[in-house]
C-alpha cells in the first residue's frame, strides 16, 4: 500500500493474440483495477524504428492505434489508468538521453536481446544498443518501482536499477531502484499449430487474434493437432498432452473442463466434439470484447482522446520529474 507504482511498456505490435491477451493484457487490467492512477501503461513506439525490418512510418500510426483500440476492448480504462503513447510525452527521449551520457558502452553490448537481434543486422542502429536505456528512462521517469514483465525482460530491469543507482549517486537520490515482477503463473499460451508458445514471430498459422472471428478462429480450431494416439473415435486420449485442452483450461467452465476432461480419457466424446464445445467459451470470451472493438473502431476519437487524455495525465507526472534532473544535472 502506499508507495507502488507500476509501469509498463506495450510495443506497438498491431494485432495481438490470446497469448497477449492472457499473458498481459488481462493482468493490465486487473493491475489498473488494483493501482488507478499508479498504473502507468506505455504505448511504446519511439522503440519501434531500432528495427529497420520491421519498422515502417505508414503502418506505425496505425499499429499504435490497434493496440490502444485492443486494450481499451479488453477493459483497459484511460480515464482510470494512465494510458498513453511514448512519442506524445517529449520527457521520454530527454531522459534517455541523460541517462545515455553516463551509461557504460560495455553494459549495453552485454544485453542479450541486443546480442541477438544485432547478430542478424548488417549494420546496427545505435539505437538498438540504446534501447534497454530508453526503456529506463519510460520507467524512472515515473519513478515507478513496479515493473511486470516476462523472463526475457529481467536483464534490462536490472540495468534499469544500475541506471538508477548510478544517477542517485552522482546527483542525489532522485529515482527509485524498479523491480522486475515476474507474474506468479506464468502463463504460457501454445500456439494453435502445436508450437510451445503462440507467438506473432511464429506467424498467422500459431496465433488466435484476439479480434478474429469466429469463423476464421474455427477454421484454425478444428485441424488443430491433439493426442496422436488417439486415432480412430474410439480411442481414449491424454488430455494432459492435448493443446485443445489447455485452451479449455484458459476459457471453458469448470463443469465443462471436468467434462471434456473425462470424455477423452474415456473416448466418450470425440476431438470434433470437444473443439466445439472450446468454442462455445471462445465465443462466450471473445464476442464482448470484439463488440467493444468493433465499437471504438467506429468511435476512433474515443480511442485518440482516451490517449491524449493519458498523455496529458503522464506529462504532469513527468515534467516535474525532468525539472528535477535538468536542475540536479545543472542544465
Ligand atoms: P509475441 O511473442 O507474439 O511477439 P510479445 O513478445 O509482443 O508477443 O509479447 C507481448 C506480451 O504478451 C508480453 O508480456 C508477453 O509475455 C505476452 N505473451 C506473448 N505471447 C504469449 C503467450 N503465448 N502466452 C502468454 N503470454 C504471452
Ligand atoms: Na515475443
Amino acid at each position: 500500500p502506499g508507495m507502488t507504482r507500476v509501469f509498463s511498456g506495450i510495443q506497438p505490435t498491431g494485432e495481438p493474440h490470446i497469448g497477449n491477451y492472457f499473458g498481459a493484457m488481462r493482468n493490465y487490467v486487473r493491475l489498473g483495477e488494483q493501482y488507478g492512477q499508479d498504473a502507468i501503461y506505455c504505448i511504446v513506439d519511439l522503440h519501434a524504428p531500432t528495427n529497420p525490418l520491421a519498422y515502417d512510418k505508414a503502418t506505425l500510426a496505425r499499429l499504435t492505434f490497434e493496440m490502444a483500440l485492443a486494450n481499451m476492448a479488453v477493459g483497459l480504462d484511460p480515464q482510470k489508468v494512465v494510458f498513453f503513447v511514448q512519442s506524445q510525452v517529449r520527457e521520454h527521449a530527454e531522459l534517455g538521453w541523460m541517462f545515455t551520457l553516463s551509461t557504460p558502452v560495455g553494459e549495453l553490448e552485454r544485453m542479450t536481446q541486443y546480442k541477438d537481434k544485432a547478430g542478424k543486422l548488417e549494420s546496427i542502429p545505435a539505437g538498438l544498443l540504446m534501447y534497454p536505456v530508453l526503456q529506463a528512462a519510460d520507467i524512472l521517469l515515473y519513478k515507478a518501482d513496479t515493473v511486470p514483465v516476462g523472463e526475457d525482460q529481467v536483464q534490462h530491469i536490472e540495468l534499469a536499477r544500475e541506471i538508477a543507482r548510478r544517477f542517485n549517486h552522482h546527483y542525489g537520490d532522485t529515482f527509485p531502484e524498479p523491480k522486475a515482477v515476474l507474474e506468479k503463473a506464468a502463463l504460457r499460451v501454445p500456439g494453435v499449430d502445436g508450437n510451445a508458445k503462440m507467438s506473432k514471430s511464429k506467424g498467422e498459422s500459431s496465433t488466435i487474434g484476439l479480434l478474429e472471428p469466429v469463423e476464421s478462429i474455427w477454421a484454425k480450431i478444428r485441424p488443430a493437432p491433439t493426442d496422436p494416439a488417439r486415432v480412430r473415435r474410439t480411442d481414449p486420449g491424454n488430455p494432459d498432452i492435448c493443446l485443445i485442452f489447455d485452451y479449455h483450461k484458459l476459457f471453458s467452465d469448470d463443469a465443462t473442463i471436468l467434462e471434456v476432461n473425462e470424455g477423452c480419457r474415456t473416448a466418450g466424446i470425440g476431438c470434433i466434439d470437444c473443439k466445439k464445445r472450446l468454442m462455445v467459451g471462445i465465443e462466450r470470451e471473445l464476442t464482448p470484447i470484439q463488440a467493444r472493438a468493433a465499437d471504438l473502431r467506429a468511435h476512433p476519437d474515443t480511442v485518440l482522446g482516451g490517449l491524449e487524455h493519458g498523455a496529458e495525465r503522464a506529462r504532469a507526472i513527468a515534467a516535474p520529474v525532468m525539472d528535477e534532473v535538468r536542475s540536479k544535472m545543472g542544465f
